[in-house]
């Protein structure tokens, strides 16, 4: 955490060169003595606001041609050199004016910026958006940027900057095992199984691999425990704190992980949507005829004919917050309480996959609240305190929490934790013995006032809206229980039997 705060900004020289395209020519109207005053002038004032003694933007060479101010500019990181080129624009703007002459925009011949890389030295950076030519040597960082007008009113320079600080935290966090702290231990429980509850529910019949990669279709037998888990987090927690249920899209467009930051990371776990260019048959009729005589689908073809609109449910709660997006609400209906348990959760887990441990395709009960910020904390207390009623009570399992990096930055590919220690994640283990690991089965969040923010949600009196969210997945809660008591009733807490009840047999195999 501390690496963070002792970060000291980076050294930057900004260079470019430009020309103020005016309206008409200037030659007759204005003289070279008023550009050049106002030069000097925009040199020892404008070009310095803001910024500390001595330092700021200069125009180091300028010439009148026809039509076009040029303008060569030099800075450093106070007045960023496009930051002094909108200044001038506007400056040269009143001057022009009383001559009748108008700026018709900027164009940028060259625009060069220097990074202080020097602890950065590991760090290779090869392409960049909106950059031509990339020259790292020891100690800097040489940056020729591609950019116009419009770019520069985006402030596409800035957010080129601040990714590469992003990358350099980044890698300063790489290597560090990441952020774990302690909160809670449960007491030692008694094992009654040593196997991996996969393998054994396979070999049961509980469950089957699916044709999807990390995809089960699960039978009777681990249905009736998922819905019995699931009930036991309604009857113990939602329905005693007022939760409301709802259904949340389970397809989420790019709009949305935009707001919530996934846009800025989830690429190498999305599953990917994508719609048909159209839905004319004849369109798609080669697709269809090659499949006819090749029973092969053929994904070539396809891929030219389709377009990606957003990607699978991933974290669950983003799409929600499109319910609110842009909204006033009144502070009196504060605090709410919704879940949603509508549907699947995907992510491409690649060669992570392992049982129902870690899954493409997962189940979740997804909890969320919102309210002011002190409501939002005191709540996230109260189901932590619930949980370990559940955990302790009922389902009599062995297990520790932890303050990790919040979920929302670990889903931006941040690194760390949240500023303040009232914002984050507090993630729930549990041992699975046949392995000796540590599960991560669920967690609880405050996440701050990021979504409301994300989403435009505000209240009526101005006061910040905070929410908060946890994500209950099925197959881990059952994941762990069954690693821990088996899968033998018998085994089994009496609380937690005379919820689950008989186990159905309804398939035999010969
Ligand atoms: N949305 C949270 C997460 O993805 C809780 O489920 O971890
Ligand atoms: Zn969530």
């Amino acid at each position: 955490m501390t690496q963070q705060n002792e970060k000291k900004p980076m050294d930057m020289e900004f260079e470019l060169k430009a020309a103020l395209k005016c309206s008409a020519t200037l030659e007759g109207s204005v003289s070279q003595a008023d550009i050049d005053e106002l030069v000097a002038s925009c040199n020892t004032n404008l070009l310095k606001r803001g910024a500390p003694p001595g330092c700021g933007a200069e125009i180091v060479k300028w010439n009148v041609a026809e039509d076009k101010i040029k303008l060569k500019i030099v800075s450093d990181r106070f007045v960023r050199a496009h930051d002094a080129l909108l200044r001038l624009k506007k400056e040269f703007g009143k001057l022009l004016g009383k001559h009748r002459i108008g700026i018709r925009g900027i164009e940028i011949e060259k625009y060069k910026i220097a990074l202080d890389w020097g602890e950065e030295e590991g760090l290779r950076v090869r392409n960049l958006p909106f950059v031509k030519e990339i020259k790292q040597e020891k100690g800097s960082l040489e940056l020729l940027l591609d950019v116009d007008e419009s770019a520069l009113d985006k402030r596409i320079p800035d957010r080129l900057i601040r990714l590469l600080e992003d990358k350099i935290d980044a890698a300063r966090w790489k290597g560090k095992s990441e952020h774990w702290e302690l909160l809670f231990e449960s007491e030692k429980k008694p094992y009654h199984f040593d196997k991996d509850p996969t393998e054994e529910m396979l070999k049961r019949g509980w469950l089957q691999h699916a044709a999807g990669r990390g995809q089960y279709v699960y039978g009777p037998q681990l249905t009736k425990i998922f819905r019995a888990l699931e009930k036991i987090l309604l009857d113990e927690l939602l329905t005693p704190l007022g939760y409301n249920e709802m259904i949340f899209p389970k397809f989420v467009a790019w709009d949305v992980w935009k707001r919530s930051g996934h846009a800025k990371g989830i690429y190498p776990e999305a599953y990917y949507v994508c719609t048909p260019k159209t839905r004319d048959p004849e369109y798609w009729e080669d697709v269809m005829d090659y499949f006819k005589v090749t029973n092969e689908v053929p994904l070539d073809m396809i891929m030219g004919k389709i377009e990606n609109v957003g990607g699978m449910c991933y974290a669950q709660c983003p799409p929600f917050w499109v319910f609110l997006q842009g909204k006033i609400m009144p502070d009196e209906i504060l605090p709410i309480y919704v879940f949603d348990r509508s549907g699947t959760s995907y992510r491409y887990e690649s060669g992570g996959l392992h049982g129902i441990e870690r899954l493409d395709e997962f189940h979740r009960v997804e909890v969320l609240w919102m309210g002011t910020k002190q409501q939002t904390i005191e709540h996230a207390k109260e189901l932590q305190k619930r949980y370990r009623t559940i955990f302790h009570d009922i389902l009599d399992i062995e297990w520790r929490e932890a303050w990790v990096t919040p979920w929302f930055m670990a889903q931006e590919g941040k690194a760390g934790l949240a500023e303040l220690r009232e914002v984050g994640t507090t993630d729930y283990e549990a041992v699975l013995p046949y392995s000796g690991k540590w599960l991560e089965f669920q967690n609880v969040s405050v996440n701050g006032n990021k979504y409301p923010k994300g989403f435009s949600v505000k209240l009526q009196s101005g006061e910040e809206l905070w929410s908060g969210c946890s994500g209950v997945g099925l197959e881990r809660w059952a994941a762990v229980f069954l690693a821990q008591k088996g899968l033998d009733a018998e085994n089994w807490p009496e609380k937690f039997s005379s919820v689950v009840g008989e186990l159905p047999e309804v398939f035999k195999f010969l």
